[in-house]
């Protein structure tokens, strides 16, 4: 459905941007730069991508992505931000586990992983994309979601964190909050929006998301005003993540119980616990003059770069250890939290 609108929406004239770009994956590694700034291993595996300056300790002081980077992995040449998932992983049934890859949406095809960014401006079915937004500054940074979410209830704080069973490549709907319990056939897409709400004075949080608010409706999607204490109205970013699950669809080869096999990289097997991250390095003003634009897509203000760029920009993995892509390993990198919560 999204790609559908992109291509329908050429017609329309908009007054602002939305963009939507693909990203190779930069590395997939043990950190956690923003919850455990320093730590090589951090609790559980990532997939990380965006600029290449990515370290354990990304401290702002210290660390401006867009002034360290020396290439990006996003398709936008002027992007050198950071963005990261967790890890999925197959469990098969004598309990080993083999880690899922990402694959490109499509009309991506050739990157490697990944995953594929948006910033709008209103929701993604606004084809004028009229509201005006601020720009996120350098040293934001922010995350949504916890990987200590066990129950619907908790998920449910965060309104805009779902999965996708895709049918086919272009399957959008339904959205579930808990993993799909049925194969799918094209894979499983995580989509994971962002807060838009600004306090308009700090750049962090010590949770990291209490600078952030939802609109007052609930979600940027329901179009709402921002919240008094979060007055600054901010682009939707928004990721889907498409984790290449098909080479496990065989029914054989999952839980003799009728449960799913997938399970996150923390030892989630629900999904509640989705979660993702974002460290800003867009260079000088190169987001807001993009979202300034009147464009949809194809932005003229967008400097963009050939996937064979995006895919050779890569940074060696800092914490050494089998991840399960080629071994089934005995249990998870670093273990995570073990939770073993099954599906409901
Ligand atoms: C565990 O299961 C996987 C998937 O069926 C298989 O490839 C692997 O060889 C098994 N490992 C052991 C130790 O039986
Ligand atoms: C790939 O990266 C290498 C080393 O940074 C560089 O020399 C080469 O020109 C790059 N190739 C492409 C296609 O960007």
């Amino acid at each position: 459905m999204h790609l559908k609108l992109v291509t329908t929406l050429a017609l329309v004239a908009p007054s602002h941007a939305l963009i939507r770009f693909g990203c190779s994956q930069l590395v997939v590694d043990r950190l956690d730069p923003l919850v455990e700034p320093g730590n090589a291993p951090s609790a559980h595996l990532h997939q990380i991508i965006g600029g290449n300056s990515f370290v354990p300790d990304m401290s702002p002081a210290k660390h401006d992505p867009a002034k360290l980077s020396t290439c990006t992995t996003c398709q936008p040449a002027d992007d050198f931000s950071n963005y990261w998932t967790a890890s999925l992983y197959f469990r098969a049934r004598n309990g080993t586990y083999k880690r899922v890859t990402q694959k490109a949406n499509s009309g991506f095809e050739g990157q490697n992983g990944g995953m594929t960014v948006y910033y709008m401006q209103n929701q993604l079915a606004d084809y004028q994309q009229k509201a005006k937004v601020k720009a996120f500054q350098p040293g934001f940074r922010m995350l949504i979601g916890t990987p200590t979410a066990s129950t619907k209830a908790e998920a449910d704080r965060y309104p805009q964190l779902t999965y996708t069973c895709l049918q086919d490549m272009g399957t959008r709907f339904p959205e579930t909050k808990n993993f799909p319990k049925k194969p799918c056939p094209s894979g499983i897409m995580v989509n994971l929006r962002f807060p838009t709400c600004w306090d308009g004075k700090n750049l962090d949080s010590p949770d990291h998301m209490s600078h952030m608010a939802y609109t007052e409706s609930g979600t940027f999607e329901s179009q709402g005003p921002c919240p008094a204490s979060h007055p600054v109205r901010m682009p939707q970013l928004m990721y889907e993540v498409i984790y290449e699950t098909a080479p496990f669809n065989d029914a054989s080869l999952w839980p003799e119980d009728g449960s799913q096999p997938f399970v996150y990289s923390f030892g989630d097997s629900t999904g509640y616990g989705n979660h993702g991250d974002y460290v800003f390095g867009w260079k000088d003003d190169a987001l807001q003059k993009i979202m300034d634009e009147e464009c949809f897509v194809r932005c003229s203000t967008m400097r963009t770069q050939t996937i064979e760029q995006m895919n050779n920009c890569s940074v060696a993995r800092k914490v050494v250890e089998d991840v399960g892509d080629d071994n089934w390993l005995t249990a998870l990198p670093g273990h995570g939290h073990m939770k073993r919560t099954s599906s409901s």
